[in-house]
């Protein structure tokens, strides 16, 4: 009874502790929230003088680094784009400083997004059928849809995987092993017609 009461007065005070620091930390803290594809600076950018690219790295680098407008599928990005607006939202108490862009702006960023995504396999694609798109699935959409194979030239294939790979060393996730390596390019590279 007694020790119960010392876990609740503890858990109580770290709670407590938490919120009063919280606003202070997220604020410093926001800046190193990890985006793979790391660094990529406004020149990097695709059509880096366009208006939409210009409005994206100046608006979607406030809070992390500027993400690769290639990173979500064209599907996704409107999705995704309204969270962030939502994050805007939820700081604009820590942050009072975060900008959020104008109705028009907004637009064209997420034109720039959609223009700039990849295309994603349907959800009823029969290919979802294949045993091979269990681990394309399993190794993949942690960050993002699953791309349509058709897309890509099959020899692109192998190095955008080694590519994905590289992420998920550098975000600490477990990487392929060979053989899953082989079966994610095989199921992306094979000719189906
Ligand atoms: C107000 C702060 C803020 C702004 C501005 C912001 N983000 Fe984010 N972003 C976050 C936070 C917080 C996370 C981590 C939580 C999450 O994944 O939603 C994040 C994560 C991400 C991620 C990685 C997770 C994912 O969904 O793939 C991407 C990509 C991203 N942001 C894109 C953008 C884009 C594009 C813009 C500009 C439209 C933008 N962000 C502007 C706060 C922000
Ligand atoms: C750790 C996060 C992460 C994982 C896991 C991941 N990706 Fe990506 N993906 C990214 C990022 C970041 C980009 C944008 C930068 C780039 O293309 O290098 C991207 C972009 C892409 C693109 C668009 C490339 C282009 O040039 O338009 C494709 C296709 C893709 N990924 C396929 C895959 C496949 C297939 C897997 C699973 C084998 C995978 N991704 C796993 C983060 C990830």
């Amino acid at each position: 009874m007694y020790l119960n009461f010392l876990r609740l007065i503890t858990v109580v005070s770290i709670l407590f502790h938490c919120s009063s620091s919280m606003a202070g930390a997220w604020d410093k803290n926001i800046k190193r929230i990890v985006i793979p594809s790391f660094g990529l600076t406004a020149d990097q950018l695709p059509d880096p003088q366009s208006k939409g690219a210009v409005l994206f790295a100046s608006y979607c680098s406030q809070c992390h680094n500027l993400p690769s407008p290639k990173m979500h599928s064209t599907n996704d990005w409107p999705v995704r784009f309204e969270k962030m607006m939502d994050h805007a939202l939820l700081m604009a108490g820590a942050s009072p400083g975060v900008k959020t862009p104008a109705d028009k702006e907004k637009k064209e960023i997420v034109s720039y997004l959609e223009k700039n995504g990849f295309r994603d396999l349907p959800a009823n694609s029969p290919l979802r059928a294949e045993p091979e798109a269990f681990n394309v699935v399993w190794f993949c959409s942690v960050c993002h849809a699953v791309p349509d194979p058709d897309q890509f030239p099959a020899k692109e294939w192998s190095k955008i995987v080694d590519r994905m790979n590289s992420y998920r060393k550098k975000q600490g996730r477990e990487e392929m092993s060979n053989s899953d390596r082989k079966g994610i390019i095989n199921f992306l590279a094979k000719k189906r017609q």
